[in-house]
């Protein structure tokens, strides 16, 4: 079995988990590299200030990397997924103060991400489907994730890989599944996620690795003009590292303007190199 639920083998969790009830929990998706949990640090830091900011009792780290070990030991190459839930009960919204969260771990297949995509770029769309506007729970990888399953149902084009999602102001925030840069005159830019967005494990990475090898990087807001007039863009996340867009609705890119040496760096590091 690939699946543990609070320690257990089984796929069953109550319907009555407020998971399920209210999406009322937060999840990380892991990459298995080399039979390793890459990037495992920054995973558990991420869940563990999201369970601070929501309240949630947070699964004790040494023993959550233990049945993640154990789930990911025949593992080369996978995907492992945590959830955790504030657990089970508390009468409509209202959360009761002792609740037990919930825990999942699962693994599943890696993805099948063409090589390609690396070499030459993937292609983006632009999402009618907004992204609401609520800094409460800004950055968070929370598990209410419907405004993503609506705006990728929105194509069916394999050959477009992304599709970048605006706030309700317009805004540029991200993609449906990994965050955006744009590199413009040699700065590195990434918009701001103080009102929605998910702040990525690999963004937070990419911002330290930019600043150790000296490439500015901006922190700000973005408009589409920004991103059609960038000179390159990349997208990220925890699976894809960095992935270079190709082009972006009429506009192309350049992909030689991103930083050969930002991208060696991520790739040494999700497969656990310093
Ligand atoms: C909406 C959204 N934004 C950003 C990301 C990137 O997050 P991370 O770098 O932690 O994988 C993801 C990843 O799944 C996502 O779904």
């Amino acid at each position: 079995m690939n699946l543990l639920i609070n320690g257990k083998q089984t796929d069953q969790l109550s319907v009555l988990d407020r998971g399920i009830q209210y999406g009322d929990g937060l999840f990380e998706t892991i990459a298995v590299i080399d039979g390793r949990l890459s990037l495992w640090e920054r995973h558990v830091q991420r869940l563990l200030s999201g369970c601070k900011r929501l309240g949630i009792t947070a699964p004790e780290p040494a023993g959550l990397l233990a049945e993640a070990e154990a789930l990911i030991s025949h593992q080369q190459r996978a995907v492992l997924k945590i959830v955790v839930t504030r657990g089970i009960g508390g009468r409509g919204y209202r959360p009761s103060k002792d609740l037990q969260p919930s825990r999942v771990l699962y693994c599943t297949p890696w993805p099948d991400y063409p090589e390609e995509c690396r070499k030459k770029g993937i292609l983006m769309r632009l999402c009618a489907t907004g992204l609401g506007i609520n800094p409460a729970l800004a950055q968070l990888k929370h598990l209410n994730r419907l405004e993503q399953v609506v705006a990728r149902s929105e194509w069916s084009d394999p050959a477009i890989f992304e599709g970048l999602m605006l706030d309700s102001d317009g805004r540029v925030i991200e993609g449906t599944m990994s965050n955006l840069f744009l590199i413009k005159k040699g700065l590195l830019i990434t918009p701001d996620l103080q009102r929605c967005g998910v702040a990525g494990v690999m963004r937070g990475l990419i911002i330290e690795l930019a600043a150790k090898l000296n490439i500015p990087v901006l922190i700000e807001s973005v408009s589409l003009d920004d991103v059609k007039s960038a000179d390159a863009l990349f997208i990220s996340n925890s699976l894809i590292g960095i992935l270079p867009v190709k082009a972006f609705s009429s506009q192309s890119y350049c992909l030689e303007l991103i930083p050969p040496e930002l991208v060696r760096a991520v790739d040494r590091v999700m497969s656990g190199g310093s």
